[in-house]
């Protein structure tokens, strides 16, 4: 039997909605297809941005978007991507299957896309082969209000007020194909290349510089060392990949064994958060810098018979597991962790919506973060349990995961079962809240792990009403259906 104690009245920490943000990137079929069709498509849109796909992710909640890249960023100059667009310049996407970008969606057509999802923008800047100067005109472009030649060349490009941007990061991966640097060369370049992106009239920014890959604790320690006091925030990156690099499993072809090993490697964002974090704690005791885990999710093999260099893979109960256990443990380090970005939106990785002409699915990951934008900006509750235990490829795991948070009066617990083949009884207690309270509840389970929907299928894995959680004199009794997530709603 698990046992849990939910403390309504015990604040560990407001949990940002920024947790919940995304990530899309020139890369494969995120950008072109995925969200972008432009005007003359067949494929209704507005401005050129699907509509499908608009409303999906308005009814996700989407907080922050993270754009152009990933290891586009550091490739990207932005004004290839500004003016009419048939004039636009074209590049290669050297890191992304070779193709030709023709720079249709730049600035205009990014912060148009926030806005018609009402997510906030973050921009990713170019140190890896861009230049100082040019970084600090995309600052002047985008937020500038007076007589400049970059504010006068928005407007010459229809925008006449500047934009509100918040979030920039300058650089991405560093360490790896944003430039191939080493930790203290890039804490250098880092603070003299933010020096010059400048804050305009009230547009209020909040630096974020290119963080480790993964376990590089020495990297956070020499950034938090040498340019703590120029950032707001420090990223890291971390993917669950089950297999070797070179060959990282299959999305959807995978036995008990590889879930386990799967459930393992997504655990390991809980011991990643902490150490990073410890690192920071010598510097910043106050937790003023935020850590911003800006790329993160599963990543396989391609689908078969897909280009390797688009990333394109499904998505399965696998995946909403993945996205449970990593946001469980966002929550619990809210303390320190203010954004992550789940790479990435569509089409790519762990995406939450998938395309192929002009039809649309949402996978299993996005019924997560739609039954779990509940909790975004609440304050996560303290929580004390005893769980059974699996044994995940050597290590023991959790069986059932438990968060909570508390906002305007009503009360949140999410949980997940991640055995993939027994049902877990879970009796949780509700403690420090007075009165009785009203309970409903949302489940998001199949009848096998590999369950994914398909443009034939598309609603096979869907949320459903959940009426098996009773509550009695504060003590809640349930059931989780194997390999299973669940969000209850308590009300009085
Ligand atoms: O998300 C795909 C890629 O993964 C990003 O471009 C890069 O930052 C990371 O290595």
């Amino acid at each position: 039997m698990n046992k849990a104690v939910v403390h309504a009245d015990w604040s560990i920490g407001t949990i940002n909605k920024n947790i919940y943000g995304h990530f899309a990137e020139h890369l494969g079929r995120c950008i072109y297809e995925g969200l972008w069709v432009g005007e003359d498509s067949e494929i209704p849109n507005t401005d050129g941005i699907r509509n499908d796909v608009i409303e999906a992710l308005r009814n996700l909640k989407v907080p922050v978007l993270r754009w152009p890249g990933g290891c586009f960023a550091d490739e990207y100059h932005w004004k290839d991507g500004i003016g009419p667009r048939e004039t636009r310049k074209r590049m290669v996407n050297t890191h992304w299957g070779g193709v030709v970008e023709n720079n249709h969606f730049g600035t205009h057509e990014f912060f148009r896309l926030c806005e018609l999802i009402g997510a906030e923008p973050y921009i990713c800047g170019n140190v890896g082969s861009g230049s100082i100067q040019e970084m600090s005109e995309w600052m002047e472009y985008m937020t500038f209000d007076g007589d400049s030649p970059m504010a006068n060349l928005r407007r010459q490009n229809g925008r006449e007020e500047p934009w509100k941007l918040k979030y920039f990061g300058v650089g991405n991966e560093n360490w790896g194909c944003g430039g191939e640097m080493l930790p203290e060369h890039y804490a250098d370049l880092y603070r003299n290349f933010q020096t010059y992106v400048r804050q305009y009239g009230d547009n209020k920014l909040y630096k974020i510089a290119g963080g480790a890959n993964s376990s590089d604790y020495r990297w956070t320690d020499v950034l938090m060392n040498k340019a703590e006091r120029f950032m707001s925030g420090l990223s890291l990156h971390h993917y669950t990949v089950p297999g070797e690099w070179a060959d990282k499993g299959s999305a959807t072809e995978f036995d008990e064994n590889d879930w386990f090993v799967t459930m393992k490697k997504a655990e390991f964002m809980d011991e990643l958060l902490t150490r990073h974090s410890t690192v920071m704690d010598r510097y910043d005791p106050n937790k003023r810098v935020g850590l911003i885990v800006d790329e993160w999710g599963t990543w396989f093999n391609v689908e078969p018979g897909t280009n390797p260099g688009f990333l394109y893979q499904q998505n399965t109960m696998r995946d909403a597991l993945v996205a449970a256990i990593n946001l469980h443990i966002f929550h619990r380090h809210c303390d320190r962790v203010q954004m992550t970005n789940i790479a990435q939106m569509v089409n790519v990785l762990q995406a939450v919506v998938l395309t192929e002409g002009d039809k649309i699915l949402l996978t299993p990951t996005y019924h997560v973060l739609e039954m779990y934008n509940v909790h975004q900006d609440a304050e996560a509750l303290a929580i004390h349990g005893q769980f059974g235990k699996v044994n995940a490829d050597g290590k023991e795991l959790d069986q059932v995961g438990v968060t909570a948070s508390k906002k305007d009066g009503v009360i949140h617990v999410s949980l997940y079962n991640l055995h993939p083949s027994e049902q877990s009884e879970i009796s949780l207690e509700l403690r420090g809240a007075e009165g009785s309270f009203n309970c409903t509840g949302r489940l998001l389970a199949a009848d096998a792990i590999q369950a994914h929907n398909t443009f034939e299928e598309p609603s096979k894995v869907s949320v459903k009403a959940f009426y098996e959680a009773k509550i009695e004199n504060g003590k809640l009794s349930l059931n989780l259906p194997a390999a299973s997530v669940v969000t209850l709603r308590l009300e009085q």
